[in-house]
């Protein structure tokens, strides 16, 4: 009796707990006036960075994608996953490294360091660091697919994001080795408003590097 009571309680608080939990992120269209690309821009709660994805419109199969990390100055590091998990499928981690920020493929079978991945290579398009932020975009090529899924361009691609306040070893090597994060987090959405005309896009790619 009292034990179904109990379990009565607890699936009653847990699915409240759900329906009420608040969304862990904000998104909207994000027009950049300088290079005409829209973005897909995620903002989490909490003091985190704020990640820009955009796609070419013909996306299916194998396509380039880009990612802009707008991260606080007092984060060392923020990773970001192309599948939405730690695990199986590309990361990408970036630290600021003077004035600039390194860029780091990586992949993880398990929930340890993950290593550097050789399958995706990214393009840095720009890079920067101020006293509040620091901030890079980079195109990828092999982060559309992967062994075991890809990016779903037409329904709901669920991504997510690691970040830690602790700096990396080796801030010019990529290959670093860098400390547990701090948080961590996923979101869902439809891709609709990271769509960019393909060539726009493609030329957008080839004529930025920084
Ligand atoms: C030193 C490197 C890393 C270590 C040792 C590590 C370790 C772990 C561990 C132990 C967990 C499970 C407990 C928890 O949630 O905290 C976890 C979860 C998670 N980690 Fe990492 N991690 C590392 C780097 C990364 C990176 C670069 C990402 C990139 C996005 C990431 C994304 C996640 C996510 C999203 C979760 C929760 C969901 C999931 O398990 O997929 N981690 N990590
Ligand atoms: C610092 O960099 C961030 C990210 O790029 C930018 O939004 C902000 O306007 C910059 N601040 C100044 C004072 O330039
Ligand atoms: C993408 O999501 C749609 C709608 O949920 C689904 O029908 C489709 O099979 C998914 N595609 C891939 C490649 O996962
Ligand atoms: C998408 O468009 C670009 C640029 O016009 C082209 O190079 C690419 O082959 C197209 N991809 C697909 C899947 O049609």
């Amino acid at each position: 009796m009292f034990c179904s009571l109990l379990a009565v309680l607890l699936v009653v608080s847990s699915t409240l707990a759900t329906s009420l939990e608040k969304r862990q992120w904000t998104e909207s269209k994000y027009c950049n006036p300088t290079n005409g690309l829209c973005y897909l821009q995620i903002v989490p709660r909490g003091t985190n960075p704020i990640y820009r994805i955009a796609i070419p419109d013909n996306a299916s199969g194998a396509f380039d994608t880009v990612l802009e990390i707008v991260a606080p100055i007092t984060l060392g590091w923020a990773g970001f996953a192309w599948g939405g998990s730690m695990t199986a499928n590309p990361l990408v981690v970036a630290w600021p490294n003077g004035q600039k920020v390194t860029v780091s493929s990586r992949w993880s079978t398990n929930r340890v360091l993950p290593t550097v991945y050789s399958s995706a290579t990214y393009k840095t398009l720009r890079s920067s660091r101020n006293d509040t932020h620091w901030s890079v975009e980079v195109a990828c090529t092999g982060c559309s697919r992967w062994s075991g899924g890809q990016i779903n361009t037409s329904g709901l691609a669920m991504f997510a994001w690691a970040q830690s306040r602790s700096a990396v070893s080796q801030p010019a090597n990529p290959s670093s080795n860098f400390p547990y994060h701090n948080s961590v987090g996923t979101f869902t959405e439809p891709l609709t408003s990271a769509k960019n005309p393909a060539s726009a896009f493609a030329t957008y790619i080839r004529t930025t590097s920084g």
